[in-house]
């Protein structure tokens, strides 16, 4: 079975409710795909208003961290059941800047995945190295301790449903992105782990995205790639045109 393709957004700290409401309206018409499946991680204000604003649409809305507890004395943090009940399915989770700006480890990360597991939240673990750590060439082995600590107790069937976003740091935000051959080669990486740990059937069903300044331009080279399932696009994901990457072909 060919895994299908997911183009998803990552907001970041972007946008009020109100321009994200007006920002999606302009993307049904320009992100509309039969094949592709698509998806706007928003900040968690922006949740109910964006998800009136795709009713009607192909555009679904996900979230870009939850906590790993059910409830209590964690003031700011989004449960799980919070995001569940707004309507949310997918999450993004430790994403770079979540763990170099506040602290998320691979153990808070797999404290999460275990937990959307547990609540029917679908996890989008995002893994990636540093410059420093290309160039001293243990970028394999960082992700795959990365991934490993992420997955760690999770079940085949969890493993299969869950996404993984390699996104190598240097490539976020700075217009730099990594080649669509060194981003296959961090992929398939992944993805060998995956049936190392996990075997085949499941390796083969999990989608890997890539990110780090995806565009119009450079998407289908990228998504062409064997193992690359789609990409988890920041700054592009902005503007109506993010459906130049949806519509990639
Ligand atoms: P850019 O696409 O802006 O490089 O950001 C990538 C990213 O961090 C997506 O999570």
């Amino acid at each position: 079975m060919a895994r299908k393709i997911l183009a998803a957004g990552n907001w970041k700290m972007n946008k009020t409710p109100s321009e994200a409401a007006a920002t999606i309206e302009a993307m049904k018409a320009t992100c509309a795909s039969d094949t592709v499946e698509v998806l706007l991680c928003v900040p968690a204000i922006d949740i109910p208003a964006a998800i009136e604003a795709a009713k009607g649409s192909n555009i679904q809305i996900g979230a870009e961290n939850v906590y790993f507890e059910e409830s209590g004395a964690y003031t700011g943090e989004i449960s799980p059941d919070m995001l569940l009940d707004a309507g949310i399915k997918y999450v993004i989770l430790g994403h770079s800047e979540r763990r170099e700006y506040f602290a998320e480890t691979n153990e808070t990360v797999n404290k999460k995945m275990i937990k959307c597991f547990e609540k029917g939240l679908v996890p989008i673990m995002c893994c990636g190295e540093s410059l420093e750590q290309r160039e001293q060439g243990i970028t394999i082995d960082w992700i795959r301790q990365q991934v490993k600590v992420g997955f760690l107790g999770l079940t085949a069937d969890q493993a299969k449903a869950a996404v993984i976003a390699y996104e190598p740091i240097w490539a976020i935000g700075t217009g730099k992105t990594a080649t669509s051959d060194q981003a296959e080669e961090v992929c398939k990486a992944i993805r060998d782990l995956i049936r190392e740990l996990y075997g085949d059937a499941v390796a083969e069903e999990i989608r890997i995205l890539y990110g780090g300044s995806v565009k119009g331009s450079n998407a289908a080279e990228l998504f062409g790639k064997e193992d690359i399932d789609g990409g988890l696009v920041g700054g592009a994901s902005l503007k109506p045109d993010f459906g130049d990457i949806v519509n990639f072909k």
